[in-house]
């Protein structure tokens, strides 16, 4: 606000309001504002059109109230062809800038990268940037997860989810691999050396043999054993019958009564109690 006083009076009666502002916090109350008028010796005594506030005069009103107008009328907000304004700040992005952010992929593989790798050549970038968290045959070493086995663990009390046994689409794992492994550094694999370590893991999930050469071009013949795994939200349908058509809005708990004392029971020992209510 200050800075349209600013513009709109400039002059000392601007001044006293920006050093009060500046030099009082105003409390919740607003007494700030009042008393620094009495507290700061800095504080000049208030000009005729200071007093009551810069803010306050007719003058200021006026032209705020203006300025106001103009700024929300149609013709200030929208450039005559009604097209949105243009700030003068920014520019279009390039190719290589929504490149780096394009990188989704759909199950089907359209928008993978270029790139290929074969699971051969998995086999050595696994060894040497994965094996030592996720384990040599991808059971995991220690607590760090694992990539392989688990298959038709998900509905037991221990699921296990792994490539093999959760992922429902290769998309999901070559983006999750891409964006987010090698833990610690992630992003730091080649196309090839991505193509070529998901080509392993899914080897090693026995999802493709060992000859098997990842790519754009190979991508449909990859099936993902969780695939029907994953359904729509049916809740709406499935859950219909435990829904209650009329919900209680007001006093839905009936009053807590009790029942017991822990002193009673003697769990919570209470020598000072006075009443004696414990034994
Ligand atoms: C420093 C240890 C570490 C290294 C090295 C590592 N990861 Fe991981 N990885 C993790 C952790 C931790 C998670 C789980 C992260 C989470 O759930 O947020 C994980 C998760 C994964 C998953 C998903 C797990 C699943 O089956 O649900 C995949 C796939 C994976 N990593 C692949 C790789 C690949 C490929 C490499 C090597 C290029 C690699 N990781 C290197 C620690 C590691």
């Amino acid at each position: 606000m200050s800075r349209w006083i600013k513009v709109l009076q400039r002059g000392r009666a601007f001044l006293h309001l920006s050093h009060r502002e500046r030099s009082t916090p105003v409390s919740a109350s607003g007494e700030g504002l009042q008393s620094s008028r009495f507290t700061n010796p800095l504080t000049p005594t208030l000009s005729p059109q200071g007093r009551g506030g810069a803010l306050c005069s007719r003058r200021g009103l006026g032209l705020i109230a203006i300025i106001l107008v103009v700024l929300t009328s149609p013709t200030f907000a929208q450039s005559k062809n009604d097209q949105p304004r243009q700030y003068g700040i920014g520019r279009a992005a390039t190719a290589a800038e929504i490149a780096g952010w394009d990188i989704d992929i759909r199950p089907d593989g359209q928008g993978a990268p270029e790139g290929r790798g074969s699971v051969k050549e998995g086999e050595k970038v696994y060894m040497g940037k994965c094996a030592f968290c996720h384990g040599e045959f991808g059971e995991g070493v220690g607590r760090w997860p694992a990539v392989a086995q688990g298959q038709g663990t998900l509905a037991t009390p221990t699921p296990a989810k792994t490539v093999g046994s959760y992922f429902p689409y290769l998309s999901s794992v070559f983006d999750y691999t891409r964006r987010a492994m090698p833990f610690g550094d992630a992003q730091s694999l080649s196309n090839d050396e991505l193509y070529a370590v998901v080509a392993y893991m899914l080897n090693l999930n026995d999802i493709v043999d060992d000859k098997f050469v990842l790519s754009k071009e190979t991508w449909a013949q990859v099936k993902m054993p969780n695939r029907d795994g994953f359904f729509d939200d049916d809740r709406e349908t499935a859950e219909k019958k435990f829904w209650n058509d009329r919900p209680c809005m007001t006093n839905c708990r009936s009053p807590a009564r009790i029942t017991g004392r822990a002193g009673n029971v003697d769990v919570t020992p209470d020598k000072q109690n006075p009443s004696g209510e414990s034994k």
